[in-house]
């Protein structure tokens, strides 16, 4: 059976494996998928032993650069990431590394009806998170896309090494200023609880559509507070997850696959 895995640590809450069945499923694929657990100071010995069978893998927390150290043929996207999560076992026995959440985090924003193209766009936070999605936003063309993050160097750092893809800078969060058409939340805060210190003028009542790559249960922070802002509308990053593991599916098997039913079903859960 073509064997694949999620590897992550912790891994017990990754949705990622039903996520995969579904699609299998729904395609009437014959294949496994299942969590593995890497040790966190053994990620590289754990997916050297899995791809002596193993065909594909996704990578999340606190793997993605590792595995990019890891891959011996990057896709460009990947390349400029830094990160990858998803890698594949070639023909001719290389690992070959992509990043596909940011292609997941514009399929979602697409699937919502949210224009991107020549809009105003707020990146918060300069982390890995943030890093993956940069390329794949520029792509769309937006008017402006600007990263603010608590630690300001870092923002800076990413804004010139996309420069040359398109228009995007770097802004301190205390001094950001006007409505943005789309705020889209890359920082780890709602994991502690928290929201990025936003000035409220940055969201236009009815106008500004807020998305957390972040999901839970309820509501995450951030979007809470942007709704208390009257933002048009809040999303989560469940759709992104689910467009990301697509993106991987249909490389893998070669199929093509519906990304709703799936999310719906999760939704469900
Ligand atoms: P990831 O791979 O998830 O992006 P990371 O590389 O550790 O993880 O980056 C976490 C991001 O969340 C950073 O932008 C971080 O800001 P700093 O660069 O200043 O550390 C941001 N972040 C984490 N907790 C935050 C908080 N409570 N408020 C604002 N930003 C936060």
């Amino acid at each position: 059976m073509d064997k694949y895995v999620v590897f992550g640590n912790p891994i017990g809450h990754s949705k990622s494996p039903a996520i995969h069945r579904w699609f299998a499923e729904q395609t009437g694929q014959r294949m496994e998928y299942s969590p593995l657990l890497a040790p966190l100071d053994g990620f590289a010995d754990a997916a050297r032993a899995f791809f002596v069978e193993g065909l594909g893998a996704n990578v999340t927390v606190p793997f993605k650069e590792q595995a990019w150290q890891l891959c011996d043929v990057l896709t460009p996207r990947a390349e400029r990431a830094g990160a990858v999560n998803m890698l594949s076992r070639l023909d001719d026995g290389r690992l070959r590394g992509d990043n596909t959440d940011g292609e997941g985090l514009v399929s979602d924003l697409l699937n919502n009806g949210v224009d991107l193209k020549g809009a105003r766009i707020l990146l918060l936070g300069a982390g890995g998170a943030a890093r993956g999605v940069i390329e794949p936003l520029l792509e769309q063309r937006p008017a402006q896309l600007a990263v603010a993050n608590r630690t300001p160097e870092k923002a800076q750092v990413l804004a010139q090494a996309f420069a040359e893809l398109g228009p995007v800078d770097a802004l301190s969060l205390e001094h950001l200023e006007g409505p943005m058409d789309l705020i889209i939340n890359a920082t780890a805060a709602s994991l502690a609880g928290e929201v990025p210190p936003l000035p409220a003028s940055v969201i236009a009542a009815g106008r500004t559509v807020c998305y957390d790559m972040m999901y839970s249960a309820g509501q995450t922070p951030f979007n809470a507070w942007a709704q208390a802002q009257g933002a048009s509308r809040t999303i989560d990053g469940l759709g992104m997850l689910v467009e990301q593991a697509a993106v991987a599916f249909r490389y893998w098997r070669g199929v093509e696959v519906a990304t709703a039913p799936v999310l719906a079903a999760l939704r469900g859960l």
